[in-house]
């Protein structure tokens, strides 16, 4: 390191351990370099405010949200929107991108789900991995967020997540295990607390992260996040964001009384110092390489393979030549979540009317909106015509959680009377996470999500309403009939615990374990993991397994028997069925999306290393790989399983 610590003062020290300002480390007054920071997973938010809080934020390319990327189950477009999100950075002067995020959705309700990844945390490691790639191989930095068992945004800055080893190992931590692969510069630890411990002043987690996670970066706390600085130094914590006064100054007198040893702040300072080496050196070595534009029509692809047809009765894809009807704001705007990653943009958002005049030149398409008009306007102008396409849109939020996961009374009223008034009715949701559609899901034609589908995700939609794109998106989350569905919505939490005796079982590994054990009715699933629609249809053929050692090769095919072309993601699961420790029904191990021309047939090779059959042993502390027999389970969502082999270890 060309930093040498010994010309460092302990004043110096103090203050290169905390921030300089709200998004800066501090340069010791030019000594060392100053790294920037910006937000966020779906867009670069970087304020124009130089330090501070507030203020305007400058435009930006607004990507589809995390949860859309997800959908695409393609991770090389994980990849992809690091590097344009990289060229983002390198244009704003952005040293450390503060993404991506890839936390656990345990709950549907969680006001931050949409910035993440899924409900399976091997999916979540793996699109965290290419993500980092893609921004790191451009030579900024990333911030992989928020280490861990950060599940929910209520009481966010004072709950504490309250579970078992076995548990934090195999689900909450497991996301991390992968994506740590691709060696992000720096960690961002959580608001939350673990088993009573603010994860800013966790030993253990800080422990467990370099020591058995392997990560050998810089760890920030999350903003604001740190209550005692001095704890934080003293479990390993290296940075604290933003600057705050107070917590400066008990450092110092920490440090001074030796309650904070010199080798323990000294252990935090090589790790600034090192990230603020390796930004200056990395700097040299950037290079744009997108334009603007090239990056929109880039978000429109995201969006194309990760927005999801959830049903369709046969009214999609729009013919050329109906008459279509769009009711809602979410046609003609950009709709995104709330919080530190929304982006500002300083252009219109496609918007789905000119879209699909564009897909559909002999098409009358009619627009009109809710808000300020009257719902009666809205659904009488779906009268008559071929298609009406009913927009509706949900902001979800960082910082609070939905308190249900319907839609507003007054969504679904426009949703049930419009489509009563004409049955060719499709929904397309702009939501930031699953919908109960208990109150409407029956009586609509089609049903399209969107998610969060970024600036040109209303052309994505056009096209795929229109045929010109045949969807290809696959869920990442389990659509719950309600939410009451959901066991870690029945676990205990209040203002300061959140009690995780839902344990293994997160999204469909309850939906699944609570079937295989006589319970689906206390688990109705309405739409499963993994699950999405195409124009095309596949079927599935020939599997066979080999065994590499290391690995277990999953081959098999899969034909298109329709007559358009279509793209299929195939999943596979495994399952133990006879297992000294309980385990959940089956677990995702691998998956692969591939586009089969109509008619064709293509080879599907997945080799899922036996690492990932690993349970952790809370009798032995490690990660164990069960001898004895393996269910391969391969199918085209969780529940639509097509072939299954055996595998011995
Ligand atoms: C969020 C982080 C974000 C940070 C800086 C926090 O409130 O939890 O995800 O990176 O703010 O904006």
């Amino acid at each position: 390191m060309k930093y040498d610590l010994k010309k460092f003062t302990l004043e110096e020290k103090v203050r290169l351990v905390a921030g300089k300002d709200t998004w800066h480390t501090d340069d010791l007054d030019g000594k060392v370099y100053k790294v920037k920071v910006s937000d966020g997973p779906v867009g670069l938010r970087t304020p124009n405010l130089g330090g501070e809080w507030g203020g305007k934020t400058i435009p930006a390319v607004a990507f589809p949200s995390t949860q859309v990327l997800a959908q695409s189950w393609t991770p090389a477009l994980a990849y992809k929107t690091g590097e344009l999100l990289a060229d983002e950075c390198i244009e704003r002067n952005v040293d450390v991108l503060l993404a991506p995020g890839i936390n656990v959705k345990r709950l549907p309700q969680c006001g931050r789900n949409f910035e993440y990844v899924s409900e399976d945390p091997y999916l979540s490691g793996i699109f965290g991995r290419e993500y980092i790639k893609g921004v790191q191989d451009h030579h900024v930095g990333t911030s992989l967020k928020h280490y861990c068992a950060n599940n929910q945004e209520n009481s966010r800055l004072s709950q504490s997540s309250e579970l078992d080893e076995r548990t934090l190992r195999e689900i909450y931590t497991y996301n991390f295990k992968i994506a740590l692969e691709a060696k992000p510069w720096t960690v961002m630890s959580s608001y939350n607390a673990v088993n009573g411990l603010k994860v800013s002043q966790h030993k253990k987690l800080n422990d467990m992260l370099r020591e058995d996670l392997g990560f050998d970066g810089l760890i920030m706390s999350d903003w604001g996040a740190v209550d005692n600085h001095v704890a934080s130094v003293k479990s390993g914590l290296d940075l604290e964001m933003p600057y705050k006064k107070e917590n400066m100054e008990a450092l110092l007198a920490a440090v001074q009384s030796g309650e904070v040893t010199e080798e323990e702040l000294d252990a935090r300072c090589i790790k600034v110092l090192e990230l603020c080496e390796k930004c200056e050196n990395e700097k040299k070595l950037q290079k744009i390489s997108t334009t603007v534009d090239e990056r929109r029509k880039a978000a429109q692809r995201v969006a194309e393979e990760g927005i999801v047809l959830l049903k369709n009765n046969g009214v999609l894809p729009i013919g050329d030549g109906k008459s279509v009807s769009v009711i809602g704001e979410g046609a003609t705007k950009n709709i995104s979540g709330g919080g530190s990653s929304r982006v500002v943009l300083d252009r219109d958002a496609a918007k789905l009317p000119d879209e699909l005049r564009a897909c559909l030149p002999a098409s009358e398409i009619s627009h009109v909106e809710f808000y300020g008009g009257k719902i009666s306007r809205c659904i009488n102008n779906a009268y008559g015509k071929d298609v009406s396409v009913v927009c509706v849109d949900q902001i979800d939020s960082e910082g609070i959680d939905r308190d249900s996961i319907r839609l507003s009374s007054r969504l679904e009223e426009v949703i049930i009377e419009t489509a009563r008034l004409n049955p060719n009715t499709v929904v397309v949701l702009y939501c930031g996470s699953v919908i109960d559609m208990t109150a409407w899901g029956d009586k609509v034609a089609a049903i399209v999500t969107a998610g969060y589908p970024g600036e040109r995700g209303n052309a994505a939609i056009a096209k795929i309403l229109s045929g010109k794109v045949n969807p290809s998106g696959k869920t990442t989350e389990t659509y719950p009939e309600t939410l009451d569905d959901c066991l870690a919505n029945h676990c205990l939490r209040d203002f300061c615990h959140s009690i995780y005796s839902d344990g293994l079982l997160v999204g469909y590994r309850w939906y699944d374990t609570a079937k295989y054990m006589g319970k689906e009715n206390e688990a109705r699933v309405r739409y499963p993991f993994g699950y999405g629609l195409s124009y095309s249809s596949f079927e599935y053929s020939g599997l066979k397994l080999a065994d590499n050692g290391d690995n277990i090769l999953v081959e098999f095919d899969v034909k298109n028997v329709s007559d358009i072309d279509g793209k299929e993601c195939a999943q596979v699961y495994y399952r133990k069925p006879v297992s000294s420790v309980f385990r959940p029904y089956k677990e995702l191990c691998g998956f692969e999306k591939k586009l089969i021309k109509s008619g064709k047939s293509e080879h599907y090779t997945i080799t899922v290393p036996k690492e990932y059959l690993a349970y952790y042993s809370t009798a032995t502390d490690k990660w164990e790989i069960e001898k004895g027999d393996y269910e391969i389970l391969v199918g085209a969502s969780c529940e639509d399983i097509r072939l299954m082999g055996k595998a011995n270890i």
